[in-house]
């Protein structure tokens, strides 16, 4: 097993190292990919020096068995049909892919199942989007999503390290280099570009991509996403209305029971997730549960979950974990 860490030079590239020493992850060798800039540059990974290497056409011929992806989607178009061709398995962090109909966008607690349709391309979805549906899913199973609302609190880490850097230097009072306004002390509605329908790219992916995973493509989705002064861990507020009725105490049953869930709920002690209650965690935790009054079958929920780490590097090495 030959693994490949494309972008290991970055924010996620970091967490893919990180996370696959932490897992354990059963590979003969791996190999860490960036750009010429980085080239020679050493990474650690389990107790020994590794040589950045220059990404070029010559990765084909290295008998690469999984390529992680996490070099930003245009890096992903060029190179990752030539790597199947080659005979590996790429999982792409990018979204270059997520809507290809070929391609599985998989949350391994959700939609494992989808990935032995792959033809070599296996895409990770977005961040906001992965905690989402490890919260959802089941409460679809369960009672049926009718309509979903959300409304994102994310944190810089989704930008990479110049969106980290950004909030360091904006609360030095120095200007920002990548966001489009000041980060520190705002908050910013704006995620990716804007689209011709006056949602930006990030809303759109939460609504295309929970439509792919849960396989519900006629499913009534919006979204609100918006970039806030936290360096790590993206918030979501869910609104939810069911097709079935229900209980609240059935939701709290499937929730508690659900894959990959962590509820921290009770308003008596003042406790509910937050962006420091699941730093450095790869679990997704619920709270702030309760009934909306205003529709017939409704709900809120607060969803709360690392975005590097489930959002990110740690889903991907679940899918990549399937493969040995
Ligand atoms: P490098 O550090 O050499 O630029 P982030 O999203 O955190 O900014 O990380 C982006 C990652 O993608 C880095 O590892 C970066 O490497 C890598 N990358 C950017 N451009 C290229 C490229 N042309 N070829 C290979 N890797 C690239």
């Amino acid at each position: 097993m030959k693994l490949a860490v494309v972008g290991a030079t970055g924010m996620v590239g970091g967490y893919f190292i990180k996370i696959l020493e932490e897992r354990g992850f059963r590979a003969d060798e791996v190999l860490f990919f960036a750009s010429a800039r980085s080239a020679g540059k050493i990474v650690h990974f389990k107790g020994a020096d590794h040589k950045i290497i220059a990404l070029d056409d010559n990765i084909y011929g290295m008998g690469i068995n999984i390529a992680l992806m996490c070099a930003g989607g245009e890096i992903s178009a060029k190179y990752a049909p030539g790597l199947v061709d080659a005979g590996a398995v790429v999982i792409d962090n990018s979204s270059h892919f997520r809507m290809d109909e070929s391609v599985p966008l998989v949350v391994p607690e959700v939609n494992a199942d989808a990935i032995s349709k792959h033809k070599g391309i296996i895409s990770n979805p977005n961040c906001s989007t992965i905690q989402s549906m490890v919260a959802l899913a089941p409460l679809h199973e369960a009672f049926g999503l009718k309509r979903v609302v959300y409304s994102t609190y994310q944190a810089v880490s989704g930008a990479g390290m110049e969106g980290w850097q950004d909030l360091e230097n904006g609360l030095q009072g120095k200007p920002q280099k990548m966001f489009a306004h000041p980060i520190a002390n705002n908050l910013i509605p704006q995620i990716d570009v804007f689209k011709e329908n006056a949602y930006t790219g990030e809303e759109m992916k939460m609504i295309n991509e929970s439509r792919k995973i849960l396989n519900a493509p006629r499913l009534a989705v919006t979204a609100t996403c918006v970039r806030v002064p936290v360096y790590n861990v993206h918030s979501v507020s869910i609104n939810i209305e069911f097709e079935k009725e229900f209980g609240m105490e059935e939701i709290f049953n499937t929730l508690k029971t659900a894959k990959g869930v962590i509820l921290v709920d009770d308003p008596a002690q003042n406790a509910y997730p937050m962006p420091i209650t699941a730093d450095g965690k790869d679990d997704v935790f619920v709270g702030r549960i309760r009934r909306d009054e205003s529709v017939k079958n409704g709900i809120n929920l607060w969803v709360v979950s690392d975005n590097l780490r489930k959002g990110a590097a740690t889903n991907a090495i679940q899918i990549a974990e399937m493969f040995l």
